[in-house]
């Protein structure tokens, strides 16, 4: 019987590219190019299956060009890249790679959430311009974290992740606001209390933002959500792009509305709102929550092996649309 084909969107670790040439005709995307809709539909041609990033959008128009297509396995947690209700019309099975990312970006939530209180960047970049002349009292004095109040929205893994090293790390008073409330068990695992939104966002000095990007949660954080918030508080996205109002938020840190803000990802990334490139008070990096050698590996493994078990008949691990 001949191999199926699979085709790899983009660039990932070679442990994993090796993998799959083992069970599988791999067509690669070694120059790592991000590929119009158009040309990811001409690549996609006779492919049965294909392990996405995240970034390719898998949506009727694709899927109607590439009808040999059985499976798309996402190399990440969130899917909001998928039309889900499309390739389950189409027949397309869709996977995820949720859990073995789960620590990984909570870690990078925390550091963050540390690095934008602490205004670890802000100094990096005053130092290195030579402007330190000086020990002054209150030069990058800060929010407090210890003892702090962490408001998390969305209590799912990663959520629980924070919490966890808040509460239990930091001494942190957790508070979390998400569509259900978690068992009286895992709030007291994660030392958490289920508060409204609205209070969540008066109350907490960091606002922590973990929830998948729907159109329900759409500019989650806008404007009115920014006045409710104190003027000392922070707020750390490691969710999705649009989920924040970024340009709302960019002026409400001109205006000082709020402190300080982390941000790991961006509406229309890699894209940035011009306005936040040129507040201080901001720490923008380029969605990297999961990046580390080990965890990107075992995102792609687990990709892979979502590919392996759907072209080989057998049930995904991880599926999204079923
Ligand atoms: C995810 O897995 O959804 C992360 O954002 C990495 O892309």
């Amino acid at each position: 019987m001949s191999r199926r084909k699979i085709l790899i969107a983009r660039a990932i670790d070679p442990q994993v590219v090796a993998f799959l040439q083992q069970h599988f005709d791999v067509t690669t995307n070694a120059a790592d190019t991000v590929w119009s809709p158009a040309q990811l539909a001409a690549q996609l041609q006779g492919q049965d299956g294909v392990l996405t990033t995240g970034s390719e959008r898998i949506d009727a128009a694709l899927l109607a060009a590439c009808p040999q297509l059985k499976v798309v396995a996402n190399m990440a947690v969130g899917f909001n890249n998928f039309d889900v209700a499309a390739m389950a019309q189409a027949g397309v099975q869709g996977t995820n790679a949720p859990d073995v990312l789960t620590e990984t970006t909570a870690d990078f939530g925390f550091a963050l959430l540390m690095a934008t209180a602490r205004r670890v960047t802000e100094s990096e970049h005053y130092l290195r311009a030579g402007q330190w002349t000086k020990w002054s009292y209150d030069m990058f004095a800060g929010a407090e974290v210890h003892g702090s109040t962490l408001g998390i929205i969305g209590m799912g893994r990663i959520g629980q992740g924070i919490a966890k090293r808040g509460a239990h790390g930091f001494g942190m008073n957790v508070v979390y606001h998400n569509r259900s409330r978690l068992s009286p068990a895992l709030e007291a695992e994660c030392k958490a209390r289920y508060v409204s939104k609205d209070e969540l966002l008066r109350t907490a000095d960091h606002v922590v933002l973990v929830l998948p990007y729907t159109a329900e949660n759409h500019h989650t954080i806008g404007a009115a959500e920014l006045a409710q918030m104190q003027p000392t508080a922070t707020l750390i996205n490691i969710a999705r792009g649009g989920i924040v109002d970024d340009a709302a938020l960019a002026q409400a840190l001109k205006a000082g509305q709020i402190a300080a803000a982390g941000l790991d990802v961006f509406e229309g990334e890699p894209s940035v709102h011009p306005a936040l490139l040129t507040v201080p008070n901001v720490v923008l990096t380029p969605h990297i929550a999961s990046a580390t050698v080990a965890t990107r590996r075992a995102m792609g493994r687990l990709a892979a092996d979502n590919l392996v078990a759907v072209l080989g008949g057998q049930a995904p691990l991880t599926p999204v649309n079923t």
